[in-house]
């Protein structure tokens, strides 16, 4: 019979517990839509249906929403608790974090089978976020690159002057439809890992990202 957890801890605040829903509902709406716009459908069948368009449409909105919430998220790890602190991505600059990175790793790989206690982030999880949010960076700054060529010469257009010396058009919308792909990897292994945490570590891991509570067994320092 595994020990039960006694201690009952707020580790996610509000806004952060927002933000995950809102980026959640975004990049839903975003890949739905965004996989319509890369395999166009002729919805009626006709040359007057505008249903791409809407698509389009729905996409540039959940992209705004999606922006301002990537951008909140950065400023909260810059205010927030500990647990929601910038420094929290970067267990791997630290070796007190590789150490917690190494103990994950070799339970991950079946090298032990007690899972080590975490309370906050876990420190592969936090590794694998820190990626993601390389790769939100680069799906914002590639999609408002291709958004703003509806308008050559305007402030976004000439503001992303950069991403245009880097990539080619078609360079440009390849990456931008690569990024759907790798985010999609990345929800498959962070649900199961979220699953598996949850039942293993028995600390209320999933319930935690709608109440911001955690359980664990050691009393928090
Ligand atoms: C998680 C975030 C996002 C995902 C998964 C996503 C996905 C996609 C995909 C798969 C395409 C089709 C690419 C192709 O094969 O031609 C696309 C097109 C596009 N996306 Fe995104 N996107 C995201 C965020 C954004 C953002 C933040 C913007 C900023 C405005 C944006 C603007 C665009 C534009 C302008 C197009 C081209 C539309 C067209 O040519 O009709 N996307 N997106
Ligand atoms: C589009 C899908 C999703 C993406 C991109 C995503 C991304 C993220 C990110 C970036 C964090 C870190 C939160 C922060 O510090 O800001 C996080 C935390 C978390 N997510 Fe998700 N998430 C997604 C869907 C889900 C779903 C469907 C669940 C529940 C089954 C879930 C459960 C959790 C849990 C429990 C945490 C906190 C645990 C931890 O970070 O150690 N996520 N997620």
């Amino acid at each position: 019979m595994p020990k039960q957890p006694k201690y009952k801890h707020y580790i996610w605040e509000l806004p952060v517990r927002i933000n995950h829903w809102t980026n959640v509902f975004a990049i839903v709406v975003l890949g739905v839509t965004g996989f319509f716009i890369g395999s166009p459908y002729s919805f009626g069948g006709s040359a007057s249906d505008f249903t791409m368009g809407w698509l389009r449409f729905i996409h540039f909105v959940a992209a705004y929403l999606f922006a301002v919430s990537v951008v909140s998220r950065v400023i909260w790890s810059l205010i927030g608790n500990k647990y929601a602190s910038w420094r929290e991505f970067f267990p791997f600059a630290t070796s007190n974090g590789r150490k917690k990175m190494v103990k994950m790793l070799r339970y991950y790989m079946f090298l032990d089978r007690k899972v080590p206690e975490t309370f906050g982030h876990n420190p592969m999880a936090t590794t694998a976020y820190i990626m993601l949010f390389g790769l939100y960076t680069l799906m914002i700054l590639t999609g408002f690159a291709l958004y703003a060529q509806h308008a050559p010469g305007g402030l976004m257009y000439r503001s992303l002057g950069f991403m245009y010396a880097i990539f080619s058009s078609q360079g440009l919308r390849l990456t931008h439809h690569l990024g759907l792909w790798l985010i999609g990897g990345f929800i498959i292994n962070h649900v199961y890992s979220a699953v598996l945490m949850d039942i293993k570590e028995h600390d209320g891991e999933i319930s935690s990202i709608f109440s911001g509570y955690k359980y664990r067994i050691k009393k928090p320092e």
